[in-house]
């Protein structure tokens, strides 16, 4: 590049810190958000996050300003913008209306006299952005794919260690940009992958796919094990010690829920339903989550008493964050309750107070930050 100013749209749990890892990175980042009260927080550095390092790193910024007028990312200086605006999902997959308007707000501005490096970071549905890069391209806007592949509460760590780097683009100059740049954020020196723009729309959904697809398996295998009276540690345990398969995401526990997994696993079948092919693998997985946390609610209710209490230590999708998304450990409490067992449920005083305003005296609370 020939200069060190990036553009990002969209500094929220992502963006932010994709933002905050550049400016240490040395590169001046100009990041536009729409939501006042956020924008103010981060402006006067009193943001507090709930992602490990982002504070520290928020109030050690010195090249990161945060503003929220469009044009000041789109100034002749940035010849590379992010975008991390939210794609919530619906019943096509996802909502692309922001991102779409983003882009539009964008093309509006007419067309750059140097080229620009447009690096979509969200979640999309395969085909989105090849529906919108020659118009882009007319503009001088190359378009770029690139998400990341991250979980909440370690998205800093994610980011600086990924398993890989994934580039989908149709012009690989654009691609190469942007791998020179997140590859200095990347300290592990991932492998960076590249292809078309569907390929890696497809890629992104596919991973998260294969996760939940191998939680699914592991919680299918142990209920199986506990049915029969073996032992699913140690059949697990045996199974992932095959480097053919490996232990990550192949241990017992609840089904996997929270804000990405789930929504990934329904959007690539959707897409394959909509591309004309049955994916059975993500509906299979979908399934086989539900039957595990029916299986789990059958098993404590045939294991514990009336008059005891259930204690559950986080209701959230995971330990950790105050996620509370289609968690699967709050199914089970509130299916446990609604059959008048006694539920103590423990988490921090923001997701206690969310549940108690949810659910009232479902539960009894305890508060642990
Ligand atoms: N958070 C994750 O773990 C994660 C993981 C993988 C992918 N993603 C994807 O990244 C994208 C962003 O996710 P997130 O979790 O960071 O969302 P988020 O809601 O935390 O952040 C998005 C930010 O964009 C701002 N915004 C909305 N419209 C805007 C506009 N027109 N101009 C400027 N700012 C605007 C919002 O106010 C918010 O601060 C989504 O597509 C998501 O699917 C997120």
């Amino acid at each position: 590049m020939a200069n060190n100013s990036i553009g990002l749209i969209g500094p929220g749990r992502l963006g932010l810190c994709v933002a905050l890892l550049l400016e240490q990175k040395g590169y001046s980042v100009t990041a536009i958000e729409q939501n006042q009260r956020y924008l103010e927080a981060l402006q006067t550095k009193s943001f507090d996050s709930p992602e490990p390092e982002v504070n520290e790193l928020l109030r050690t910024s010195k090249h990161l300003r945060f503003s929220s007028d469009l044009k000041e990312c789109l100034t002749e200086d940035h010849e590379l913008i992010f975008i991390y605006v939210p794609t919530p999902e619906n019943d096509q997959g996802y909502d692309h209306s922001i991102l779409k308007g983003v882009l539009e707000a964008i093309m509006n501005q007419g067309e750059r006299k140097h080229p620009v490096t447009l690096v979509v970071g969200c979640t999309t549905l395969p085909g989105f952005n090849q529906t919108i890069e020659e118009r882009l391209k007319a503009l001088n806007y190359h378009l770029v794919y690139s998400p990341a592949f991250i979980a909440q509460g370690t998205i800093v760590k994610n980011l600086q260690h990924p398993d890989m780097l994934l580039f989908g683009a149709s012009d690989m100059t654009y691609a190469l940009k942007t791998e020179v740049i997140m590859s200095q954020i990347a300290l592990n020196h991932p492998q960076a992958h590249h292809m078309s723009l569907i390929s890696a729309e497809i890629t992104k959904l596919a991973t998260n796919c294969f996760l939940t697809a191998k939680i699914a398996f592991a919680n299918a295998i142990g209920d199986l094990a506990s049915q029969s009276g073996a032992d699913q540690k140690a059949i697990l345990g045996a199974i992932g010690s095959d480097s053919r398969v490996g232990h990550k995401y192949l241990s017992y526990g609840y089904g996997f829920g929270g804000p990405c997994f789930p929504r990934d696993n329904r959007a690539l079948n959707y897409f394959a339903r909509e591309a004309g092919y049955t994916l059975q693998i993500s509906e299979a997985t979908e399934r086989a989550n539900e039957q595990h946390t029916d299986f789990q609610i059958a098993q404590l209710l045939q294991t514990t008493s009336q008059q005891e209490e259930i204690y559950f230590d986080h209701v959230t999708y995971k330990p950790g964050t105050d996620i509370l998304q289609e968690s699967q450990q709050l199914k089970i409490a509130l299916a446990l309750a609604k059959e008048g067992r006694l539920i103590k449920v423990c988490g921090s005083s923001k997701v206690v107070q969310t549940l108690k305003s949810t659910y009232g005296n479902v539960f009894r609370y305890e508060v642990k930050n």
